[in-house]
């Protein structure tokens, strides 16, 4: 199951400390235009080691295109795209070859599989996700033909929230924050856990700007199902939540509804989706990122024979997940997009009409 998507579909491969990882897409239309430096710039907004609010891991994430595409345009056939791993350190980890870092997936991949790549994580490392931002990248070159644009940013780090979100103030903060006067405290938050060998949660939020009505299918294949699904599926996310999502639940339907004028919805409560279709307004979500399980403190676990065992963790990582996450969680949210673009075109003979009728 490492392959995401109907229509507009990506698989990944690879692992945190092998030899490189990589995407394959499929379903991709021709004669979309190819800008290999946008692919990579959204392949350095994630990439470690730029600051010490992400793990000081040194890759240059270097992208290369494999296939699919020729003279800078999209073939119709399948892309895909590779990225060699440069700054392992492998020997980092051999002191948890035999035991299970709390938090992390080693406990599970191990029973599940009987055998796991302890280096870095192996597959379940966030490495892979590296791969979903350069097939996001390739999403949103599609998305901009129609000019649907999506954000993301960090809008709560440590349980320290802010109303207002300003999405153009992200790029420019190195935590990639939402507001600009809460930036500072949450950059104390990350670096107080940081210095004291620990790490901390955030949430991100996520937003498509000009979505057409009509998105998502209907009853198992609904918006924001698969957005759910999409952002559920990125490491270390704990809830997704569309529109005001959980305080609905403690609202009025007077509250909650969006009261629908001559000139469009008079509020976006739903985050953009009714009956898990588009409406036109916003697309508007957040995801919620646990703390990086991976920390410096000492903690209890068992080895593989199930015998107790106290250890402390070598090795770089993320102090809070949701920084590099954001980037991460905007790729997932344009892929979808661009797979429900590709769907909607058959739901309706009028669509099918303006393709093969003159
Ligand atoms: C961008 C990003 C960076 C991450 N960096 C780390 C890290 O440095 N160390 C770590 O232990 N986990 C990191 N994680 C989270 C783990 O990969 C994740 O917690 C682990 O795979 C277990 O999955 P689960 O938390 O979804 O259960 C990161 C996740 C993301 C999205």
């Amino acid at each position: 199951m490492n392959k995401f998507g109907k229509r507009f579909s990506f698989s990944t491969f690879g692992e945190s400390h092998g030899k490189a990882i990589g995407c394959l897409i499929d379903g991709m239309p021709s004669g979309v235009k190819i800008d290999v430096d946008f692919i990579q710039s959204e392949l350095d907004r994630r990439r470690p080691g730029l600051n010490k609010f992400a793990t000081s891991r040194k890759e240059g994430d270097k992208v290369q295109i494999l296939s699919g595409v020729f003279e800078g345009y999209s073939t119709g056939t399948p892309i895909e795209l590779i990225i060699y791993n440069e700054d392992q350190k492998s020997k980092d980890y051999n002191n948890i070859k035999d035991i299970f870092r709390p938090g992390h997936a080693d406990f599970t991949y191990y029973k599940k599989y009987e055998i796991r790549d302890y280096r870095g994580g192996g597959r379940s490392s966030a490495r892979e996700t590296a791969s979903r931002v350069a097939a996001g990248a390739i999403a949103k070159l599609i998305l901009k033909e129609l000019n649907i644009k999506v954000f993301s940013g960090v809008c709560e780090v440590g349980g320290i929230k802010c109303d207002q979100y300003d999405f153009s103030y992200a790029p420019d903060s190195e935590i990639f924050a939402l507001n600009k006067n809460c930036e500072q405290k949450w950059k104390d938050k990350i670096l107080e856990a940081k210095n004291s060998h620990d790490s901390i949660g955030g949430v991100v939020g996520v937003k498509a700007i000009n979505v057409p009505i009509g998105l998502g299918e209907p009853i198992y294949y609904k918006l924001d199902a698969v957005l759910a699904d999409a952002l559920m599926s990125i490491n270390g996310s704990k809830a997704v939540e569309i529109g005001v999502g959980f305080e609905s639940s403690s609202l009025n339907g007077s509250q909650n509804n969006d009261q629908i004028s001559k000139d469009g919805f008079l509020s976006n409560n739903s985050g953009g989706i009714l009956g898990g279709i588009s409406n036109g307004d916003d697309i508007d979500l957040k995801v919620y990122f646990k703390p990086t399980p991976s920390i410096f403190k000492e903690q209890l676990t068992i080895n593989k024979n199930g015998q107790e065992q106290e250890f402390s963790l070598k090795g770089r990582h993320d102090p809070c997940i949701a920084v590099r996450g954001s980037v991460v969680a905007e790729a997932m949210t344009a892929i979808v997009l661009a797979d429900m673009l590709f769907l909607n075109m058959s739901s309706n003979i009028k669509n099918i009409k303006k393709v093969y009728v003159s």
